[in-house]
């Protein structure tokens, strides 16, 4: 078993979990009290510069990256639905950085978008983040100043909200999947926002890790009923995971529960910034080893992980008989009939069409756009300069809103709104399969989406392509709600 940083996260978590569970009959261990109802959980990460061995192999170096509180991911923040939580973040970078809690309906002014909701935290300062928690699920936290350098350099963590009442299970696993781009030193190459990684797929790594480290064997027992927590903190990838020989159910999405069931064709597939929820019966027999594969790039299949059956006896000889299904969480259903339609067509990009753009009011050729400002992506025709630009949607307080989104480029995008989440109502013109709750939702070349949510969270909200560079190169706006 692979050693790890924090006793906070990963394998040691799922240890404590496991001894626990005996005892608690349940897979989860209980939270300690809270001392008053109005106190907030609180947490404080310091990110900052740290050395992390990513690689296997033993006599691999430790390389250069940045940390929350020394390690990667981060620590992992755990709270409970309904409660109140409040993470100081101390700048301890030499540049200016902020947090952002990806997927939480939170206030405005906590969301951790520099100049739109709050200034930048300086080197050495320090912000308090404090809001409380409506819905349970899987979430992640990252910076959203220099996005695509400092979570590339491995600034992320999980952000965990558990539920009131949790599915029965053995165990629970937080894989918080990621790709690096390292020399063959082993170092980071540290060129970000490369205009070849802007203008095609991202950055693509050539190393996977899963919560910081390259991973390999999982030891599991047969019959075990593993809870697996997965996250995508990549900049550009997008992963697409198959389990072979086990059948895994997927009970939430993007933190949002939905009907457990089957992925789709068999394989969980997961944009830059999505999370998913399984539930995985471990079915092999003893001493069986049972490969996860990643065959989203077809020419790049190769072995994710590989759950080990522990040899000697079976935790139980057939699948734990408990209910999956998550309560819902207490989201506004938006009112289709009276909501307000809009279509966003997202273009540009290599091997596109787009001839030219508005940018900060002003019609260029793609050529100028890219030599100038290094802008290659518009949404609706407009790439976007920043945070701070005119918002692209004004948005009625408590409306509904149905939005058409429409790749017209050759790339994969998943589309991140903040603040809210949305349903997914149809994809490619068909009802989409479980209408399931998202907050970012992955557009394949040529797809047409349509989401739909209740703009009922006021103030300026970010709505971008989680491939960070994607975003660098104009492929974001902001949404007014008010
Ligand atoms: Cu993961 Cu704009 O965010
Ligand atoms: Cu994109």
């Amino acid at each position: 078993m692979r050693s790890n940083r924090t006793p906070s996260h990963g394998f040691s978590i799922s240890r404590r979990r496991l001894l626990g569970a005996s005892a608690a009959g349940l897979g989860l261990a209980a939270l300690p009290a809270l001392p008053g109802r109005a106190e907030a959980r609180a947490f404080s990460l310091a990110p900052g510069p740290a050395r992390v061995k990513l690689l296997a192999d033993p006599k691999a170096q430790a390389a250069d990256v940045w940390a929350f509180s020394g390690s990667v991911p981060g620590p992992v923040v755990r709270a409970r639905q309904g409660e109140r939580l409040s993470i100081r973040l101390g700048n301890g970078l030499d540049r200016a950085t902020t947090l952002h809690c990806h997927g939480l309906r939170l206030p405005n002014g906590m969301d951790g978008v520099p100049e739109l909701t709050q200034a930048p935290v300086a080197p050495g300062g320090a912000f308090v983040y404090e809001f409380d928690l409506p819905d349970a699920g899987t979430y992640w936290y990252h910076p959203h100043t220099q996005t695509s350098e400092q979570v590339g350099r491995g600034l992320y963590g999980a952000l965990i909200v558990e539920e009131k009442e949790p599915p029965k299970v053995d165990r629970e696993l937080v894989w918080v999947m990621d790709d690096w781009r390292i020399d063959d030193a082993g170092a980071l190459t540290a060129e970000f926002n490369h205009p070849h990684d802007i203008s095609h797929g991202g950055r693509i790594g050539n190393l996977i890790t899963v919560n910081g480290a390259e991973l390999e064997d999982v030891p599991v027992r047969a019959g075990e009923r593993i809870r697996l927590r997965l996250i995508n903190a990549a900049n550009g990838r997008v992963f697409g995971l198959r389990f072979e020989g086990l059948d895994p159910q997927v009970i939430a999405i993007d933190g949002h529960p939905v009907a457990p069931h089957a992925p789709e064709g068999g394989r969980v597939v997961m944009g830059p910034g999505q999370r998913r929820d399984l539930i995985v019966d471990m079915a092999g027999k003893p001493g069986d080893r049972l490969a996860v594969v990643d065959d989203y790039f077809e020419r790049f299949t190769y072995t994710f992980a590989t759950f080990v059956h522990e040899p000697g006896s079976a935790l139980r000889s057939s699948p734990l008989d408990a209910p999956m299904a998550l309560a819902a969480n207490p989201l506004p259903e938006p009112d289709l009939a009276a909501a307000v339609t809009s279509d966003i067509v997202i273009e540009g990009g290599a091997m596109g069409g787009l001839r030219q753009a508005m940018y900060q009011g002003e019609k260029l050729s793609l050529m100028d756009l890219w030599r100038r400002h290094r802008k290659v992506w518009v949404l609706n025709g407009v790439a976007s300069s920043g945070f701070t630009e005119d918002p692209m949607f004004k948005l009625q307080r408590g409306r509904s809103y149905r939005w058409r989104l429409k790749n017209d480029t050759a790339w994969d995008h998943p589309m991140h709104l903040h603040g809210h989440a949305f349903r997914i109502l149809t994809r490619n013109g068909k009802p989409a399969a479980h209408r399931t709750w998202s907050d970012t939702v992955l557009l394949h070349a040529d797809d047409e989406v349509e989401i739909a949510f209740v703009a009922d969270n006021p103030g300026k909200w970010l709505f971008h392509c989680h491939v960070l560079e994607h975003h660098f190169g104009g492929m974001g706006t902001v949404v007014d709600v008010a």
